[in-house]
């Protein structure tokens, strides 16, 4: 028993009316996905040797093996990927990937799951290391959302209300959008799918989860103010508003932020600024409104890429974003000065959890004939999440 972990789990778990109790204590399982021990000799092989063996591997395989990596993996994952970028350009290589059997997805686990949901049944998707879940996903999970709903539907005609949920969130929570007619967005096109969603009709209201911080950046960049958006904290009576503050808003944002993010601060941006009075301060829209107000360009990981990439030689850029990319960007650009807005940012210790080890085993494995780390997305869930993951698709 892991003490102070569980000892607030109600002995049942409470079911979606909104009459019921507030799922207020339940606790994130999704964080202990429980990744078995690797055998002893990948654990102690030196980094050349199970450079060695990847290769190997991936010569074996050949064209039944597709690696993708996300941005925020490391280098020594990122040279064996045979496509790499953000988590909207892997959902739809993943999505076009027909041909190769196994997809070993380099990344978190909510991107492995949105690849088995868009790729065929013949397909099998492995997450290296199934501890690589995503602490913001976890914020939002399906009683806490589901409660959310019907308690707003004791006051609000929910025929106006339009879920949308980041791509880092679990496939249940995609697909309870899937059914309540919204969509996924990721980082590159939120603003084009609330957008659609705020056309469908005058008095649209968006429930917005897991990030507050994207749907509130979101909400300002199309010009909607503060008094338009109030925050649902699940662990409070009425998400902690009074019933007229919700009536009023056209957002209702859940309580989540990426603990990486959130970290860039304004100092950070007048620090840099000091530094390099022409430097351009580039962030990540999970950065907080405060940061994003003040800095010179907000956009994806893949948009940060662009940026510093299209820029001329000797232009500065202080990056808000996770390390990996942001150090990645500043070999990949050495005629320009690239540095991490924050001089003591971590790496996101989940991404991080891929190494060569994880994917030395999971290759061997395949070799073997052995599928280690299968992702497997439930079929009606998946059914309804690929609505919600089809119509971003359709949108962007
Ligand atoms: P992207 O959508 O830019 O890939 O970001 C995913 C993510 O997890 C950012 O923290
Ligand atoms: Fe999740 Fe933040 Fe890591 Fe992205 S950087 S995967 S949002 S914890």
């Amino acid at each position: 028993m892991v003490s102070g972990l569980i000892a607030d789990i109600p002995a049942e778990v409470p079911d979606n009316s909104a009459d019921k109790l507030r799922p207020t204590n339940k606790v994130r399982f999704n964080m202990f996905r429980m990744q078995k021990p690797l055998p002893a000799y990948f654990n102690e092989a030196e980094d050349s040797e199970l450079i060695n063996s990847i290769k190997k591997s991936k010569e074996i395989l050949g064209n039944s093996l597709y690696i993708l990596g996300h941005h925020y993996q490391r280098d020594e994952i990122i040279q064996f990927a045979d496509a790499r970028g953000d988590s909207l350009a892997l959902s739809r290589l993943a999505a076009q990937q027909t041909e190769a059997k196994y997809i070993v997805f380099c990344g978190v686990h909510f991107m492995a799951e949105a690849a088995d949901i868009l790729t065929s049944e013949s397909q099998t998707v492995i997450l290296p290391d199934l501890n690589a879940g995503c602490s913001m996903a976890d914020m939002a999970n399906i009683d806490e959302v589901t409660f959310c709903w019907d308690t707003l539907g004791n006051f609000i005609d929910m025929d106006n209300v339009v879920p949308i949920t980041y791509m880092n969130s679990a496939a249940n929570l995609k697909a309870f959008v899937g059914k309540n007619n919204g969509s996924v967005c990721t980082s590159s096109n939120a603003k084009a799918i609330v957008t659609w969603a705020l056309n469908k009709s005058q008095s649209t209201k968006i429930l917005f989860f897991p990030d507050q911080h994207l749907g509130r950046n979101t909400a300002f960049d199309l010009g909607f103010g503060k008094k338009d958006m109030v925050v649902w904290d699940p662990h409070e009576e009425l998400g902690g508003n009074d019933k007229e503050a919700i009536e009023d808003a056209t957002f209702i944002l859940w309580k989540g932020h990426c603990s990486i993010h959130q970290r860039f601060d304004i100092k950070h941006v007048e620090q840099f600024r000091k530094d390099y009075p022409k430097g351009l301060v580039v962030v990540h829209p999970e950065c907080s409104h405060e940061v994003v107000e003040i800095a010179d360009l907000v956009g994806s990981t893949d948009f940060i890429i662009k940026t510093v990439k299209n820029g001329n030689p000797g232009d500065v850029f202080g990056v808000g974003t996770e390390i990996h990319l942001v150090n990645r960007l500043a070999s990949e650009n050495s005629d320009k000065t690239v540095i991490s807005l924050d001089p003591l940012i971590c790496p996101c210790a989940t991404m991080f959890r891929i190494d060569l080890k994880h994917l030395a085993w999971i290759l061997d494995s395949l070799v073997k004939g052995e599928v280690k780390n299968r992702v497997t997305v439930e079929p009606t869930t998946a059914e309804f999440a690929k609505r919600a993951l089809d119509r971003m698709l359709e949108i962007v």
